[in-house]
């Protein structure tokens, strides 16, 4: 009995309650992180065009959506931040008083429960834009790491769970866990952006966090799209460093990322899914061109398959919304 007409594969897929008995894999709303943009100003909530149903939004209308998303299930959120104003070296970032710190103060004394992740990287404080501070017309790879780690350090003091740095200089992983731990703080895990590609699907994000390079790009920092053994370097290297958490990112296009880090290394692996997989999911959506909720949660579903343990996406809300029963 090796084939047909003994063997049917289709009869494991006849009933939907044996679909589900067999079913591989599956996801949950405990494995979602939901991404917000924060500003400054009292009764804040504009839209962002490339990205419907997703808002910058200040301190009291953050708990109001922080509030919604653990009604509906949703544990854990990423914190990116628009301050005040911009300057060459991103001072707002490492302030006590910095928008990313008061939304975690926020956070954590109105829902103590939330697990609250925060971005480190100086590309939305900067006034130029990019990701570390800028010598000549370079970007000061290790003059940079001494203020993602003060900005680490800061958040941590606001209160944040896990830092996570996206910067993608090199020996950012240890400076942050060096200068963690000195300050106290060496139970403050590390998700690290480890194999993040310069990739044009951040386009929609960099309107929503006001953060686009005002010159030049990234592709002198963040990864070439076709590389993946380099990628499985930068995964190995930030291990080495202390990462507790490693990430690829974008995560759509970049499955097979996912999957050989999985195999490689069975670390806690995180995806983004990022700005750009979400808008051209909406955009198509709304063109009634796609069945959005279908192609949503069969995205989330790959994603998974392909090896990770937890999704950033935008979607979260929705998600949590589809999987207790609504609409
Ligand atoms: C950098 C950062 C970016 C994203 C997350 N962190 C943008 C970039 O590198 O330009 C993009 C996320 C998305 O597109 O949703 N701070």
């Amino acid at each position: 009995m090796t084939g047909f007409p003994e063997v049917r594969m289709r009869r494991l897929r006849q009933h939907p309650g044996v679909r589900k008995l067999v079913q591989e894999t599956r996801f949950s709303v405990e494995n979602l992180i939901y991404p917000l943009f924060v500003r400054h100003g009292r009764d804040v909530r504009s839209e962002i065009a490339p990205m419907p149903d997703i808002f910058q939004l200040s301190l009291d209308q953050l708990i109001t959506e922080v509030g919604e998303a653990a009604d509906l299930g949703v544990e854990a959120v990423l914190l990116f931040g628009i301050p005040e104003s911009k300057d060459p070296e991103g001072t707002e970032a490492y302030e006590p008083g910095g928008i990313i710190q008061e939304a975690v103060r926020a956070i954590k004394q109105a829902l103590p429960e939330m697990l609250v992740i925060t971005d480190v990287c100086l590309c939305e404080f900067t006034d130029h834009g990019h990701c570390g501070i800028i010598k000549g017309d370079k970007i000061d790879n290790d003059a940079t790491l001494e203020l993602l780690a003060k900005m680490a350090v800061c958040q941590a003091e606001a209160g944040a769970d896990i830092v996570a740095p996206s910067a993608m200089m090199d020996g950012q992983v240890g400076a942050l866990r060096t200068a963690l731990d000195q300050e106290g703080y060496e139970d403050t895990p590390i998700m690290a952006y480890s194999a993040k590609y310069s990739s044009g699907f951040y386009g929609p994000f960099r309107i929503a966090a006001e953060s686009a390079p005002q010159f030049g790009d990234r592709t002198g920092y963040q990864m070439d799209p076709p590389d993946v053994q380099q990628a499985m370097r930068e995964i190995e290297l930030d291990i080495q460093e202390g990462a507790d958490i490693v990430m690829v990112k974008p995560a759509l296009a970049y499955l097979d990322v996912l999957a050989a880090a999985k195999q490689k290394f069975g670390y806690p692996l995180a995806a983004y899914n990022v700005s750009g997989e979400y808008s051209m999911v909406k955009a198509a959506a709304q063109n009634e061109w796609i069945d959005g909720r279908r192609i949503t949660l069969e995205i989330l579903t790959a994603i998974r398959r392909a090896g990770a343990d937890m999704i950033i996406t935008y979607h979260a809300k929705e998600v949590a919304r589809w999987l207790n029963g609504g609409r």
